[in-house]
């Protein structure tokens, strides 16, 4: 995800072969998570989980956006982003850093396929998880999908935010306001910027073409986020726990395509 700043640029409209594009890069990002699940089991590292995906993607002649992405201290140094329980987003993966029962862990992943990127991420469950920390990985999914229920032409930005945060605000949760969902193309960052909270009727009016990611991180106590000093770790300033999922989403002629759709889930 983007950190929030303010923007105005001009949101690219993508033809139907630059659609084409981004659909196998999300469809190959969509299939690098699949390949990931069944690793994410108590006893294996988050970076083993980045090697396992590092090796997957190039075998495929793909290429990870997030290695040696630019950052304000240092560019990303790993594959992926592995962001264990009250990490919110852009854990960087370690050898030492062992994924244990009870754990929850977002896998981000973003492949590059013929310069498009395809970025999806999911929170998986680490063995037995809590119950209420159960209902915080469920409630972000369907944040998500309330997000993505929103989208058609002539709706607003605003009208995804809302969704999302009406949802996780009456389910008792909060939603972080200093990461927003982004279009993404060629270019991994760019406008508009998807908030996850918001109000209904306000900001950019969605077209056809337009192609961003809804990616809501939500948090079971405060929605605030701190950075750690390697410039990308964001974590919780409660150290509560913090969940997220994202799709890159199309705006249709009459709706919203999920381009990161699993090919497995369509089928199942
Ligand atoms: N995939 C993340 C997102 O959803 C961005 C990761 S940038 C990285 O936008 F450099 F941390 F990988
Ligand atoms: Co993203
Ligand atoms: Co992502």
């Amino acid at each position: 995800m983007e950190e929030q700043q303010t923007s105005s640029e001009v949101i690219t409209l993508l033809s139907s072969r630059e659609l084409e594009k981004m659909r196998k890069a999300c469809q190959m990002a969509a299939q690098l998570l699949d390949y990931l699940t069944p690793y994410v089991k108590p006893g294996i590292s988050t970076l083993e989980l980045n090697d396992l995906a590092e090796d997957w993607t190039k075998k495929r002649g793909a290429v990870s956006a997030p290695l040696g992405y630019e950052g304000t201290v240092m560019p990303f140094p790993k594959s992926i982003c592995t962001s264990v329980n009250e990490v919110i987003c852009h854990g960087i993966p370690r050898a030492e850093e062992i994924l244990r029962d009870g754990d929850i862990i977002n896998i981000d992943v973003t492949p590059i396929v013929d310069g498009y990127h395809g970025d999806t991420s999911r929170t998986f469950l680490v063995g037995n998880v809590a119950s209420r920390t159960r209902k915080l990985v469920e409630v972000t999914e369907e944040c998500m999908w309330r997000g993505i229920r929103e989208v058609k032409p002539g709706a607003r930005i605003g009208d995804i935010g809302a969704a999302i945060q009406e949802y996780a605000e009456a389910e008792g949760f909060s939603v972080v306001r200093d990461f927003v969902g982004h279009g993404v193309h060629r270019i991994f960052h760019t406008a508009p910027q998807v908030p996850h909270y918001g109000v209904r009727g306000k900001g950019k009016k969605l077209r056809p073409g337009m192609v961003f990611t809804i990616e809501p991180m939500i948090n079971l106590g405060s929605h605030e986020a701190e950075i750690l000093t390697d410039g990308w770790t964001a974590l919780t300033v409660d150290r509560q726990l913090s969940a997220q999922f994202e799709h890159t989403v199309a705006v249709t002629k009459t709706g919203v395509e999920v381009l990161t759709l699993s090919p497995a889930k369509v089928l199942a």
